[in-house]
């Protein structure tokens, strides 16, 4: 049973990851996107968030899923006419394929193991169209990852004050990352933890677990706005 990390979090999400330039990446996907699926006319973000990239993705026939119900909440504000279903990336089962998937800022790692990770990215390809095109944004791998480092951020909007903090930890294959979370607001000030654990995983498990699924890997597909990628089609046959 999957445990979600987002939860008291979620309607603080945009305001917590403020710092990145949402309209610069999503500028840079819909051209990932044309690049890497020139044909596609229909997208299933897969841990779609707060639905940010979907709401750049309108001239796709989009659907989103996420495990977070809190998450989602938010999503169906900024897009309420894009379908949006929880389901866990784990257990994917939407009632429809697309000519493209795509699992962005890492949320794949969220799945903790390799097996898990094998069985969410064959859901994913069980989901593509023949011809279609998987991208999956991956999160460190064990040798990339840094051991003991600290984070620290502020935030703040009209009514809020926000920092976060977390001193990530390495325990064996799982990066675990306590956030603590300090909220002021109109109603005084709160504090929290929430604990996110995500997948070490090598670039080799990550090339096998999309060969498995049947998938052709694109060899060295670039960056996305300096971020690495998988790139993977489904055979036409
Ligand atoms: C860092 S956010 C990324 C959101 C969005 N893709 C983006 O690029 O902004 C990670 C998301 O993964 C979702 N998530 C975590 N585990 C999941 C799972 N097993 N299945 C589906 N979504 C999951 C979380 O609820 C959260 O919304």
């Amino acid at each position: 049973m999957m445990v979600n990390s987002y939860t008291r979090s979620a309607a603080f999400y945009d305001l917590i990851y403020e710092f990145r330039d949402i309209p610069a990446l999503n500028n840079a996907l819909v051209h990932y996107l044309d690049q890497h699926a020139p044909a596609a006319r229909s997208v299933l973000d897969v841990a779609c968030g707060t639905g940010q990239q979907l709401e750049a993705l309108a001239m796709y026939d989009r659907m989103g899923v996420d495990l977070s119900p809190d998450i989602l909440a938010v999503a169906a504000q900024r897009v309420p006419e894009v379908p949006l279903l929880v389901q866990d990336m784990v257990e994917l089962e939407v009632p429809r394929r697309f000519d493209a998937v795509i699992c962005l800022a890492s949320a794949i790692s969220y799945v903790r193991t390799h097996e898990r990770l094998e069985r969410a990215v064959s859901r994913m390809a069980a989901h593509l169209e023949r011809g279609g095109t998987l991208l999956i944004e991956p999160w460190f791998t064990p040798e990339q990852f840094w051991d003991g480092h600290l984070a620290v951020r502020h935030a703040a909007d009209d009514t809020t004050q926000l920092t976060w903090m977390y001193r990530q930890e390495r325990h064996g294959r799982l990066s675990v990352l306590p956030i603590h979370y300090l909220v002021g607001g109109p109603e005084g000030v709160e504090h929290w933890v929430e604990t996110h654990e995500m997948g070490l995983f090598t670039d080799a498990e990550y090339t096998s677990a999309l060969r498995a699924a049947g998938l052709e890997v694109v060899p060295d597909p670039g960056d996305l706005a300096g971020r690495n990628m998988y790139v993977a089609h489904k055979p036409l046959a």
